[in-house]
């Protein structure tokens, strides 16, 4: 059972206003339990332990300067979310594919820059934003459709770069590599990192950071010199601003060794024991490994077949026990037809499964695969 409103930040929202069986709606229930948990804001959760740490680095360096604001509604205008920070109109994040819409011009904010904008509107110069943020994506153990980030931004006044001798962007772009650095440094101690130049439309130059964990380059935060005409419409012209976005359960994951993302959504007590208040350098000592099941299921797509609408409804049947979804084998016959064979993990982070339940969960996937996606299973 769903419940049929939940409670941010002290304004209640009803279910009704969220999920809605309408073609501009694409909000499951399972994306709505998520609202309001405000994992955030719980100081011994590994994501408030993280937030409160990055807090502290900035109440240190910068004299207690940066707001902070961590209780701001994850529903936003589609104006706010893109329009606001100069997301082009034909760029993926917007498509329903990608992003949770609660109506056309509705959606839940898959970033925290949705809140730059209005921030600094109000004339706020130096501020933190973290919350919960909404993405449709696929289903591993470092991605989940609900995560959390923190955005940060730092407007200049001419006086700060003038005595540098060094133009204003490149000021600011060293202060913030040098900011996050230092960020870096007060979260690992040492760990393996670099710089990749890459694109936002909200920032340029533009840089992405990537820390070393379990096997490869992981991305955790992307950040960059503010676009102009983002500060221009603010009524900001003298200024120039920097801005980061970075991923908390990424950084968790790293500074934690939590091998898996599902884990922050975890009541077991084995998981939530084992992290207290401020208490930065543990590791997380993973109890027993359950095995996992393997599954795998054969179909003709169609043209409106995507991975993101499989993996949502392979979430919406198997919850948290669903571990893994994967393409392992791809075809397309002389007819043109294209085969998908992709293969399911289910396991669950608290205890074993058993044989029948894997099997009722997977016929529910094979008959909603059918009826929803209208694709051939093989
Ligand atoms: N909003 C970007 C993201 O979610 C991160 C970012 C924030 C990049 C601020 C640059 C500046 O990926």
């Amino acid at each position: 059972p769903v419940a049929s409103a939940v409670e941010i930040g002290g304004v209640k929202i009803a279910r009704e206003d969220v999920v809605k069986d309408d073609p501009t709606n694409n909000v499951p229930d399972s994306i709505f339990t998520k609202l309001g948990m405000q994992l955030h804001m719980r100081d011994q959760h590994p994501l408030g332990i993280i937030k409160n740490a990055i807090y502290d680095y900035f109440d240190t360096n910068y004299d207690n300067k940066f707001e902070k604001f961590d209780n701001l509604c994850p529903l936003v205008s589609t104006k706010a979310n893109f329009d606001d920070v100069l997301v082009p109109a034909d760029h993926v994040s917007r498509s329903y594919n990608d992003t949770y819409y609660i109506d056309s011009q509705t959606v839940l904010r898959c970033h925290t820059s949705a809140h730059q904008a209005e921030l600094l509107r109000n004339g706020h110069t130096h501020f933190l934003v973290t919350g919960d943020v909404y993405r449709r994506d696929s289903i591993d153990a470092t991605h989940y459709p609900v995560f959390h980030q923190m955005e940060g931004v730092r407007v200049f006044s001419p006086a700060d770069w003038e005595a540098s001798g060094l133009d204003p962007t490149t000021y600011a772009a060293e202060d913030l590599k040098k900011c996050l650095e230092g960020l870096a440094k007060h979260l690992f101690g040492s760990v393996e990192m670099r710089w990749i130049d890459t694109y936002f439309p909200f920032t340029n130059p533009s840089f992405e950071l990537e820390i070393y964990f379990q096997d490869e380059w992981l991305e955790v935060l992307g950040c960059g010199v503010t676009e102009q005409e983002i500060l221009k419409r603010s009524g900001k012209t003298d200024n120039v601003a920097w801005a980061f976005g970075l991923g908390l359960e990424r950084l968790a994951m790293v500074l934690f060794g939590i091998p898996d993302i599902r884990l922050f959504w975890s009541s077991d007590e084995r998981f939530t024991s084992q992290f207290s208040k401020g208490q930065l350098g543990i590791k997380f000592k993973p109890f027993s490994k359950y095995p996992p099941c393997y599954k795998d299921i054969s179909f003709w797509i169609n043209e409106s077949f995507t991975e993101n609408n499989l993996c949502e409804l392979v979430r919406g049947i198997a919850g948290d026990l669903a571990e893994e979804v994967k393409l392992i084998d791809n075809f397309t016959n002389k007819k043109g037809m294209t085969s998908h064979c992709y293969r399911i993990a289910y396991r669950s982070m608290e205890r074993s499964l058993t044989d029948e339940e894997i099997n009722e969960l997977q016929w529910k996937v094979r008959d909603q695969i059918q009826s929803k996606l209208k694709v051939d299973v093989r």
